[in-house]
């Protein structure tokens, strides 16, 4: 709990597929109908030179990165969405919701070779520094949810096409993670009805924000 004026930040994180932005865009809704100011937003991505990123980086073929560089880019896109969107929006008392943050780099990058999470994580202390109040994590099986992703058609598909042993072993990764930082993770089975879905996640959303507001100084 810290003074007025601070908002709170909430990420949803999970396999593709696995309906992170239908689940955040209801939790916006139903947030704003409550009668909250909400920014709904998304990585990479989330500000206008993060999103320039976003497309070098999510199109063309999936060798055309090495995850090193993944790394910067990914945590160069999330610096300027944390400068631009996040914080003035924490600032001025707003909820923030983003579809990722740094757990899908702790993942899908970090996870790519040995010694990479500890780059991951030096970068994030260096660059980023904060962290989500509340982090959904949306749970569901990888075939379910590669097959999901597939049946939206698009440019965007460098991850896509990893398949479902990747998704498998993220599936088991995010659900690690959600231990490891379990103070503020929830994991969601999402291998149900949106609205059951949502139903469960406005509820924990909404006793969540009664209890605490984002604790952040101005970072690194
Ligand atoms: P993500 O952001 O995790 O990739 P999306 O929210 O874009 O997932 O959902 C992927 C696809 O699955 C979309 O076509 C969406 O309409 C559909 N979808 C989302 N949630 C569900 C659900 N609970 N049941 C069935 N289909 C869903
Ligand atoms: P996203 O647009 O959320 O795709 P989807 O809606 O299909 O889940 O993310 C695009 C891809 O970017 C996704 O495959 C995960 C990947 N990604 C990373 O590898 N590292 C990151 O730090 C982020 C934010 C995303």
């Amino acid at each position: 709990m810290t003074g007025a004026g601070r908002g709170s930040f909430i990420s949803f994180e999970g396999i593709d597929g696995s309906g992170k932005s239908t689940q955040a865009r209801l939790l916006a809704e139903t947030l704003r109908a409550a009668g909250r100011d909400v920014v709904l937003t998304r990585e990479p991505g989330g500000s206008p030179g993060a999103e320039e990123i976003r497309r070098l980086v999510l199109e063309g073929h999936k060798d055309r990165w090495s995850a090193e560089t993944e790394i910067l880019l990914f945590t160069a896109a999330r610096r300027d969405h944390l400068e631009k969107t996040i914080r003035p929006a924490l600032a001025a008392g707003k909820i923030v919701i983003t579809d990722r943050f740094a757990d899908s780099t702790r993942l899908y990058q970090g996870a790519r070779a040995e010694g990479l999470r500890e780059t991951v994580d030096s970068l994030h202390a260096l660059m980023i520094g904060t962290e989500p109040d509340l982090t959904f994590v949306v749970d569901m099986d990888p075939a379910i949810g590669l097959a999901r992703a597939l049946s939206r058609k698009g440019t965007e598909e460098r991850f896509e096409s990893f398949g479902e042993e990747l998704q498998a072993r993220m599936r088991q990764g995010f659900l690690d993670l959600a231990k490891e930082y379990a103070g503020r993770c929830v994991v969601i089975d999402g291998a149900r009805p949106v609205e059951a879905v949502a139903a469960d996640i406005a509820a924990l959303a909404q006793t969540r924000l009664a209890q605490n507001h984002h604790a952040e100084g101005p970072g690194p």
